[in-house]
């Protein structure tokens, strides 16, 4: 046997797949093979380590030197320079915003300084695939424990926790089962919600794939609980990966007696199965869930009764959240006043969000709850990209509503979110700048709610229908005062008729921005103007004379051609025929071409 006396960690997330991390990785193999290092360096490849946008990403230790961006020639230059010779290569560090490199991230970086980690405390960490990694950061410890306390006890600590289900509702984890555990039955189920239907998140995915075995852990300690026997991960098609190191997983937990007949030599018998959604939105809300597991359509069903009463085949079944889950074996092994050290009084804990849109550092962050949005938009998230203006902040997905910049000191909880409309949801935070018209972004997550309606019940599927039709006759300028109204009116009411929560909720992102941002909805109808020059058939895009000094770079890349003018002498936009793609502000470099709204009149072309 040999010694290691380094380590590299890879990000094996989605994200630094797609950015070239196994041609990455196969080059660190090779280079270190080539120095015959292959058995003292130890390749490992991790889940999402959250600093996604910087991908591929790999951390040497015992050094902690965070790396960026890597390509195979990157790869082999640090088995080189700082494997070898141990010198750290500068040009692939990260660069702090004034420019100076940083080796190690964890520590001086605020993206990662000012989290906390206790959903994705393994993430970047572990081998996800070795279930001796996870052993070996105290991994079925809490089992171990639970087994030894009453279910009662067990139920009682989740409870005191204060933990809060993180799939979108908040309802109290330990009330849940508390419920289930009362229920007089001869069969019960434990079912992970691992559907992720949000567009743009990606939290669950990513404990999936990097800690899968944190899950299952949870799951087995609520099986225990509520003396449930078996249990299943729904999890989506389009995860493969995820579905993978589950599988590996589950198997290497079986191997250990973590699950199965008479685990740890208890009387406790407990095992999971996956079970694949093909992907629809509606097959995350618990009752269409329970229905995809049971073979049938995936449609909801009205509750009561809820799953705890009458779940998957009429017997009691507690469903969860992915990061609910992976949550309770930390809370058991430290203990309920440990885990409310963390968060504010009525929402304890940390929340991990997949946080996007204008923000300079994209990515997946676990923060305590009860950080102000500040803190996360511009200390974690560096601010706004361009140095633009905050305009406001999306939460809660295609339920969630629109914060507007002016609430940016509100602390993340689940009850401050709601007060201002929006919702924390699962996770999902869009950053949005003035370049954002919110009349759009309504119109942008109903287009999705629209195409996810299930058809089951009239309200959504013909209101929202009719919702879209509306935004889309303002956003082309077509809209009028009277249909503002009418929006407000349908929102209103499917908000309160339809059947379940897909419904429910989808009117939010049009009532928050109608709440907060009624102006910009006024403007398009009484002035046709879009404030952030966004909506296509309300701008124009014209060339200033004075500034245009006719160097042809619009025109070569105008795709219609409407651009015309002599080598250098101002150039103009026929406006009839432009298409308002954007591509010629783009690359002008003297700044002569800019939107106005509202769009010129053809005939009043500027010549
Ligand atoms: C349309 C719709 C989609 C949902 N999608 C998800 C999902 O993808 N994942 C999830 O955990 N919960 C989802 N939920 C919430 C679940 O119905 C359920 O409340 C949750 O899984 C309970 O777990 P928790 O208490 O741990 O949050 C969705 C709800 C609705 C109405
Ligand atoms: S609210 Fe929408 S998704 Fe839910 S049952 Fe009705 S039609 Fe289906
Ligand atoms: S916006 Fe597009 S179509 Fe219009 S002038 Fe510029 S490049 Fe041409
Ligand atoms: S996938 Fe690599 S950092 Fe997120």
């Amino acid at each position: 046997m040999s010694l290691t006396t380094s380590t590299i960690l890879i990000c094996a997330g989605g994200a630094c797949i797609s950015a070239g991390e196994k041609s990455v990785k196969d080059a660190f193999e090779e280079e270190l093979k080539k120095y015959g290092l292959d058995e003292a360096v130890r390749i490992i490849e991790t889940g999402c380590m959250g600093a996604c946008t910087l991908g591929p990403i790999a951390v040497i230790y015992p050094d902690g030197v965070f790396y960026q961006k890597l390509t195979p020639e990157a790869a082999k230059e640090i088995v080189e320079e700082h494997i070898l010779k141990g010198r750290i290569v500068e040009k692939y560090l990260y660069r702090a915003p004034e420019g100076k490199p940083v080796p190690k991230v964890h520590e001086e970086v605020p993206f990662f300084k000012k989290q906390v980690k206790i959903v994705t405390r393994n993430l970047g960490i572990i081998d996800p695939t070795k279930i001796e990694e996870y052993i070996a950061r105290d991994g079925y410890f809490a089992l171990a424990k639970a087994l030894q306390m009453k279910p009662e006890d067990v139920i009682k600590e989740i409870k005191d926790s204060g933990l809060r289900g993180r799939g979108g509702a908040g309802f109290p984890t330990g009330l849940k089962w508390e419920f289930a555990a009362k229920q007089k039955a001869e069969k019960k189920f434990v079912v992970c919600n691992a559907d992720e239907g949000d567009p743009g998140a990606f939290m669950d995915r990513s404990v999936l794939e990097g800690d899968p075995h944190a899950v299952i852990e949870g799951m087995a300690i609520a099986a225990y609980a509520v003396g449930a026997q078996k249990g299943f991960v729904y999890v989506r098609a389009e995860y493969p990966l995820a579905i993978e190191r589950l599988s590996i997983a589950l198997e290497q937990a079986r191997e250990y007696g973590f699950l199965g007949e008479n685990i740890m030599g208890t009387n406790f018998s407990f095992d999971i199965e996956i079970r694949i959604g093909a992907g629809a939105f509606v097959c995350g809300e618990e009752t269409a869930l329970m229905a995809s597991i049971e073979g049938e359509r995936g449609q909801p069903r009205v509750k009561p009764p809820y799953p705890v009463e009458k779940g998957l085949w009429g017997y009691p079944t507690v469903i969860n959240n992915v990061e609910t889950l992976a949550n309770v074996p930390w809370i058991i092994r430290n203990g309920a006043k440990e885990f409310r050290k963390y968060g504010t009084e009525s929402s304890p804990g940390t929340k991990v969000f997949a946080l996007a849109g204008k923000v300079k550092n994209t990515g997946l962050v676990e923060v305590p709850m009860g950080i102000t949005l500040r803190e996360l938009i511009y200390e974690i998230g560096g601010g706004i990209v361009g140095d633009k203006k905050l305009k406001a902040i999306q939460t809660g997905g295609p339920s969630g509503g629109c914060i507007p910049a002016e609430y940016i000191d509100t602390p993340v909880d689940f009850e401050s979110l709601q007060k201002l409309g929006a919702i924390m949801g699962s996770g999902g935070m869009i950053v949005m700048d003035e370049d954002d018209c919110m009349v759009d972004v309504a119109r942008f997550f109903l287009e999705f709610t629209v195409e996810e309606s299930c058809g089951k019940c009239t309200p959504c599927r013909e209101g929202t229908k009719k919702m879209l039709e509306i935004l889309e006759k303002i956003t082309s300028g077509e809209g009028t005062e009277e249909d503002i109204e009418e929006l407000e009116k349908l929102a209103n009411v499917i908000k309160d008729t339809s059947l379940c929560g897909l419904g429910q909720t989808a009117p939010n992102p049009v009532l928050s921005t109608l709440r907060y941002f009624r102006d910009e909805y006024l403007a398009h109808v009484r002035e046709k103007k879009c404030p952030a020059k966004k909506c296509k058939a309300l701008i124009s895009y014209v060339i200033d004379p004075e500034k245009c000094v006719g160097c042809t770079a619009c025109a070569r890349v105008c795709p219609v051609q409407c651009i015309s003018g002599q080598v250098r002498q101002p150039h103009t936009i026929s406006q009839a025929e432009c298409v308002r793609c954007g591509s010629c502000i783009e690359v002008c470099r003297f700044g002569a071409i800019s939107k106005v709204t509202p769009a010129l009149p053809v005939e009043e072309a500027v010549e």
